[in-house]
């Protein structure tokens, strides 16, 4: 079976093609993304609008690239997969629209999957997939959640943020600090060569005795820290500090951050008896959260697994993959139904 995914959630648009094989997971044939970044860095974040203008100029050019990068036609395309939610509605009605026009002019079925899911199952698309079951750490720009993964859509929730996600705690310590949209990986850099202990940033829910998080707390005490060098230097701005104070206080902020979810995952880990942890979204590109991840699981005899780097923000590999292993799984049908509709709120422990 030969599925064609599209991916246009937020600012990337992403296609790819997938095959089922007989035995095993299935196989990424080709795919191609284009990242909206550097259009949406001019006003600090996306602009839902420009998003979804822009996936339609991108969406039929990368699906031709795939279909070359696979040496496949249209016509041999079983399934058109494509993300249902969650998401910026406008952005995530291109895929859609593109997706069900495709497949009704094909005579194919179409199959929409959560964008979460398609993280989730990411790290299947790796040269070391991981087995089931596992505990999940999802870390993405919107959600930060650990789950227990027990096979194809058998999710249970453990705990999520209750407030910011991870990853929005990096882009808006970032932005405190001046550093351009989207601002995680840049501060996940500055960081790398700054002193983590330079300065005391709240853990927050770190020992609260459940597996919920919260971020929204973090901003602020990053602020309050920034006011208070600039004050103590008798500077202007922030931006006006040495490199080294930046250094610092990234490198501080993202060891708060890492912290928690290290612990957390472990005490997952520790309450499920699982031995297997997969860590997947954005912030799972992270290469401090993976250097620690790594270390505590290997004392404890814990396998992780992550998508390959380039897999680990949002692409249409994901899609296509999880809506193969779906199909596959004999969860859910394709539909020949080509009323679409999209769902910007969709909570993944509900499908
Ligand atoms: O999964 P993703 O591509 O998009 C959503 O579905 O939300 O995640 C994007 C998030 C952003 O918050 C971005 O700043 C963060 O992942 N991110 C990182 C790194 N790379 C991406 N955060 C920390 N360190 C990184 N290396
Ligand atoms: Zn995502």
């Amino acid at each position: 079976m030969l599925v064609l995914g599209f991916e246009s959630s937020c600012d990337e648009t992403g296609v790819a093609m997938v095959q089922t094989r007989s035995q095993g997971v299935p196989e990424l044939l080709a795919h191609a993304l284009y990242s909206q970044i550097e259009m949406h860095q001019a006003y600090g974040g996306v602009v839902p609008e420009l998003a979804s203008r822009d996936h339609i100029r991108r969406v039929l050019p990368l699906t031709q690239e795939v279909l070359q990068g696979a040496g496949r036609s249209l016509e041999e395309v079983d399934v058109v997969a494509f993300t249902r939610g969650p998401g910026l509605a406008g952005a995530l009605l291109v895929g859609a629209g593109v997706a069900c026009a495709l497949a009704a002019a094909l005579g194919k079925p179409v199959l929409g999957v959560h964008h979460l899911e398609g993280h989730l199952l990411s790290p299947f698309l790796s040269e070391d997939p991981p087995e089931f079951p596992f505990v999940a750490l999802l870390v993405s720009g919107g959600h930060t959640q650990l789950m227990r993964v027990d096979g194809v859509g058998r999710y249970e929730l453990l705990g999520e943020s209750i407030d910011d996600a991870a990853g929005e705690a990096f882009d808006k310590s970032a932005k405190l600090m001046g550093l351009a949209y989207p601002g995680g990986p840049a501060l996940a850099r500055l960081g790398d060569t700054g002193n983590p202990k330079a300065y005391a940033l709240p853990r927050p829910l770190l020992h609260s005795g459940n597996l919920d998080f919260s971020f929204a707390g973090l901003k602020t005490a990053v602020l309050v820290q920034s006011q208070k060098m600039v004050a103590a230097a008798g500077a202007a701005r922030f931006e006006d500090l040495p490199e080294q104070a930046h250094r610092d206080l990234a490198a501080s902020t993202q060891a708060a951050i890492v912290e928690v979810l290290v612990k957390k995952s472990l005490t997952a880990l520790k309450q499920t008896g699982l031995s297997r942890l997969v860590v997947a979204g954005g912030v799972g590109a992270n290469r401090n959260l993976r250097t620690q991840l790594n270390a505590e699981c290997a004392k404890r005899r814990v396998r992780v697994h992550y998508p390959e780097l380039h897999l680990c923000t949002d692409n249409g590999a994901m899609i296509a993959m999880a809506a193969a292993m779906r199909l596959q799984s004999g969860l859910q049908q394709a539909s020949t139904s080509y009323a679409f509709d999209v769902k910007p709120r969709w909570p993944l422990h509900s499908i």
